[in-house]
């Protein structure tokens, strides 16, 4: 950000100090911009350029100069009169903050600091400043003496003679890597789940229609059987209904709102198990290793889920390396709490997976956008692998961490948290009912989707009662009593959900079975859903409704 103003500006505003020896244009609050700004103000009365009459270096026997080589500021003056403007002095700070010594600074232009991700812009940004004779102040991507990246909070200002000849440029810089690393970490956090509520919206509402569409199919599909060219079209639009499904789901995955049916499961065990179908996916060019750390402690997730994102990441990894190569799958013990701070993870164990490939790598514009859905540098591909992988692993609370160097392969880190008490009760505990009951109240809002479920209902011969609220529902139930199953949409709008209603109608009726369909589980996870309830996803084909509930409906033949 170049800031400051031109000489004649300068010349009416200008603070004059110690019997005009030196005096400074304030910079009135005109650091204000996207460039980090160490003062937490706009600051008003530092400098952004000043005016002196000593232009001599050695005197360093003031009060002055110990104030520069104590403070933790790292400072450096240049001089422009010199061919490319060599540092003349640094101070102990900067020495300290780019663990370069003194020799190896003095005589070097800054540029030395810069290096491959330096940002051209920025460095284009000062160099106009330069030429303008302006301050200037920006966050520049440098590098410390070992080769480690920082971002550093640059400022810098001109200083001239009396006579406005320009004599040095003088720069402080500081270190704000934790800063942007927070700040960018929040920044994407706040950017995926503004995503995820829109994914999970169209989704909802999406899975709804599908819910419609395949629902008359398949009643259409009843009386085509005479027309094989209906019949054949019926079919094909079920197949087309049935791979939205699919794609809804891959975003439901994405936006943390799928339903998971989370297990204590040893990570390692998992690996092994699922090994087989690794390399069989990866084909003959590509060599996976193991490299399982024994003794892994146990965490709590879903197999299936698990093995999709696996499978995912180690097809990335295939992908990244045409010719071939060796991707290694490999655990181990995560007990830092530095590194699960760094993730907004809470002090803990934590069991990490990471699938090392040896492959192309991304650019970190790539690798910043990886997870994001939809986005893909392949032909063809969805993009939603990864968008689907952090999504589950942010879901099992977790975290996803991708560490990527073009031309030199990539790294995925799953972390989840260690589970240290046993496992809990069985997922599913199927109520009893009675045997013959044939009577279904059916609780849906949409009208579409309750229209086409209660007609199949009754294509299959139970009694339906149907509404569209867990209002009318109870009612219903006053009036009916002979109730054998309650099916209910989950997400409803007005006081009462599906689960509500579910509570209510067993405090009528203890022994009810409760069927219970969704389209996505947020509301499941945020009101500690009970895991015995049987769920449905939505959009379901109707055999799968008829056998949930006969299953429900004969406990001693329920095969889930
Ligand atoms: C006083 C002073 C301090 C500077 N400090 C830094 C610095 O800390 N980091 C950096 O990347 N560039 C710094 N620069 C900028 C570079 O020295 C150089 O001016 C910039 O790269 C643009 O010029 P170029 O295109 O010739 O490289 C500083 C420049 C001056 C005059
Ligand atoms: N191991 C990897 N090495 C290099 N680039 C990768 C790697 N994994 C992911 N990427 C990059 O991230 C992008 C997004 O990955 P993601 O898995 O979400 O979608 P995709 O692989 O492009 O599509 P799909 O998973 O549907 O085949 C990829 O297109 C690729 O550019
Ligand atoms: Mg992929």
């Amino acid at each position: 950000m170049v800031l400051g103003k031109n000489d004649s500006e300068r010349e009416q505003a200008i603070t004059i100090e110690s019997d005009e020896q030196s005096a400074g244009v304030p910079a009135s609050g005109e650091l204000e911009g996207n460039a980090y700004n160490p003062l937490g103000n706009a600051g008003i009365n530092h400098w952004q350029a000043s005016y002196v009459t000593h232009a001599s270096l050695d005197e360093r026997n003031n009060i002055f100069f110990a104030a520069v080589q104590m403070t933790r500021m790292p400072m450096v003056v240049c001089d422009p009169n010199q061919p490319d403007t060599p540092i003349v002095f640094a101070n102990k700070a900067f020495l300290d903050l780019t663990q370069y010594t003194e020799e190896e600074t003095l005589g070097r232009n800054c540029r030395f600091l810069q290096g491959e991700q330096t940002d051209q812009n920025t460095i284009a940004e000062i160099r106009t400043a330069l030429k303008e004779n302006r301050a200037v102040a920006v966050d520049i991507l440098n590098y410390k003496a070992d080769g480690t990246p920082f971002w550093n909070a640059l400022f810098m200002g001109p200083v001239s003679d009396q006579n406005g000849k320009l004599l040095y440029w003088f720069a402080s810089q500081m270190d704000i890597t934790e800063r942007r690393l927070t700040e960018n970490s929040f920044r994407q956090a706040q950017k995926m789940e503004a995503i995820g509520q829109l994914t999970a919206g169209l989704a909802h509402d999406f899975n709804n229609l599908l819910q419609i569409i395949t629902g008359n199919l398949e009643l259409a599909g009843q009386y085509a059987h005479a027309h094989p060219t209906l019949s054949q079209a019926i079919a094909n639009a079920q197949q087309a209904a049935e791979r939205g499904g699919k794609l809804t789901q891959q975003l439901l995955a994405f936006a943390r709102k799928q339903r998971l049916e989370p297990k204590r499961i040893n990570l390692n065990s998992l690996i092994v198990d699922f090994s087989e179908m690794l390399v069989r996916t990866l084909g003959e060019s590509v060599d996976l290793r193991l490299d399982l750390k024994p003794g892994l402690p146990s965490c709590t997730l879903d197999p299936t889920h698990m093995e999709m994102a696996l499978l995912n990441v180690l097809i990335n990894a295939r992908d990244a390396m045409p010719g071939g190569g060796k991707v290694t799958v490999a655990t181990a013990l995560m007990n830092d709490s530095e590194r699960s701070g760094v993730h907004q993870l809470p002090p803990g164990a934590y069991v990490v997976i990471c699938i090392i490939d040896e492959g192309v790598g991304m650019t970190p514009e790539v690798a910043r956008r990886a997870t994001e859905p939809f986005f893909t540098t392949k032909m063809p591909g969805t993009g939603l692998g990864l968008a689907m992988v952090h999504g589950f692993v942010q879901q099992s609370n977790g975290r996803l961490e991708i560490d990527s160097h073009l031309d030199k392969g990539t790294a995925v880190r799953m972390i989840f948290p260690v589970t240290l008490e046993r496992a809990g009760a069985s997922l599913h505990n199927v109520p009893t009912s009675k045997p013959d009951a044939q009577t279904i109240l059916l609780v849906e809002d949409s009208d579409d989707v309750r229209q086409v479920t209660e007609k199949y209902l009754r294509s299959q011969g139970y009694i339906v009662l149907s509404t569209h609220s867990g209002e009318e529902a109870l009612q219903l139930l006053d009036q009916h009593k002979k109730v054998d199953l309650l099916f209910t949409d989950i997400i409803m709008p007005g006081g009462m959900n599906g689960l509500v209603l579910a509570d209510r109608v067993k405090q009528r009726i203890p022994d009810i079975p409760v069927l219970l369909a969704t389209g996505y589980t947020e509301e499941l996870a945020n009101q500690n859903v009970n895991t015995s309830l049987c769920i449905l996803n939505k959009p379901y084909r109707g055999h799968e409704l008829t056998e949930r509930i006969n299953a429900l409906l004969k406990p001693d033949k329920a095969s889930f």
